[in-house]
């Protein structure tokens, strides 16, 4: 048994994290979270309060994360400004959370000697013509095209840096999308079936033609335990399930599953400097480290998730309204 420190473990990913390793292993949990408006406390409920402690605070709050650092053997980091729309009206949360926060936590790490795993994303490495034979591999050159994926690249090179310089026991691991449970509502495939559900039309940007790659919240969470159970320290890890879609196949699947026309949907204004396509090569992980992801039916995978967001409106309904409004604001 150990003592896992989790940062940002009351938002979409890390809330899925903790659940998974409540469930597989014996560890003991802090969460750190600030709530953020992408924080819910109540994405944590029903696990063992012996087990699971939030403490709610700032990731830049050096003496807060000095005095949590000294309680455990293991930190974990997905706090994050996750959204690349909202990075593009206000950037400023996503350089004083993602480097400044990130950076207070390497210095936590090196002063306790924490094993440290740092969680990031594909977009670091920019996108991919749809035509592209390619996937993005660990050695694939830095290309950041948002202000959210340039901070994370940012926060990735920081720890990079903390690991040759001082020393520090970290890891990296680069993700493609995610979905499943507990996902907030402004993300393109929770906000398409909270629509379905309102009685809303899908919104797509731009033509739809821009690929992601998905994966299950669940298989993320199995690949990040099994690099801090067996990862080589200093290494980085891609973390991909071979769920390449483009966004109107998506969209389209969402209403078919819900009994509806699949063209029920409205194309609108796309996003500025929008990736059109990301795809992850992760050989190494499997391979190195034998991790395979368990959810490979897209369709059932999703089917569940627009199940459990009916199940769950009282989880989801509060933010509803403003997210709307806010795209509303920009024809989106
Ligand atoms: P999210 O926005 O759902 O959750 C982020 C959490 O961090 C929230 O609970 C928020 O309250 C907390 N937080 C924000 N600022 C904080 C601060 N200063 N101090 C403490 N807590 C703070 O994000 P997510 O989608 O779960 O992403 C989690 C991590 O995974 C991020 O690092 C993101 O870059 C990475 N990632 C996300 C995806 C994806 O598809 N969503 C894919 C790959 C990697
Ligand atoms: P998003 O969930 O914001 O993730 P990311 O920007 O990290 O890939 O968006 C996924 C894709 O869906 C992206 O190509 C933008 C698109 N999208 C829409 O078409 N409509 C929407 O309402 C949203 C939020 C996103």
């Amino acid at each position: 048994m150990s003592q896992l420190l989790v940062t940002g473990g009351a938002g979409f990913i890390g809330s899925n994290f903790v659940h998974h390793v409540i469930a597989n292993t014996d560890h003991e949990v802090i969460v750190l979270d600030k709530l953020t408006y992408a924080g819910n406390a109540a994405s944590l409920a029903g696990l063992p309060e012996h087990r699971v402690r939030l403490v709610q605070g700032d990731i830049a709050d050096a003496p807060l994360v000095d005095d949590l650092f000294s309680q455990v053997d293991s930190v974990v980091h997905y706090a994050a400004e996750s959204h690349n729309d909202n990075s593009l009206s206000d950037p400023r949360p996503f350089l004083d959370t993602n480097i400044v926060g990130t950076y207070t936590l390497l210095e936590a790490a090196r002063a306790h000697d924490v094993r440290f795993h740092h969680i990031s994303t594909d977009e670091v490495y920019g996108d991919l013509e749809l035509d592209d034979p390619e996937r993005f591999t660990e050695s694939t050159p830095y290309n950041p095209s948002s202000p959210y994926s340039s901070t994370k690249a940012g926060s990735d090179l920081l720890v990079r840096a903390w690991v040759r310089s001082f020393g520090v026991r970290a890891t990296i691991s680069n993700c493609s999308n995610n979905y499943g449970p507990y996902q907030h509502v402004e993300k393109f495939i929770p906000r398409q079936i909270t629509n379905v559900l309102r009685g809303i039309r899908p919104k797509l940007y731009g033509t739809g033609e821009n690929v992601r790659d998905w994966i299950h919240a669940d298989d993320h969470s199995s690949a990040v335990l099994t690099i801090l159970e067996k990862g080589t320290l200093g290494e980085t890890y891609l973390i991909g399930a071979d769920g390449e879609k483009d966004n109107k196949a998506v969209v389209e699947l969402i209403l078919r599953l819900s009994d509806l026309p699949t063209d029920a949907y409205d194309h609108v204004s796309d996003r500025p400097g929008h990736d059109l396509r990301y795809a992850i090569d992760s050989t190494k992980l499997r391979t190195e480290l034998g991790w395979a992801p368990r959810y490979r039916d897209f369709e059932a995978g999703l089917a569940a998730t627009i199940e459990w967001y009916r199940e769950n409106e009282s989880w989801w309904a509060p933010a509803k309204d403003g997210v709307e409004a806010f795209y509303a604001s920009k024809g989106q």
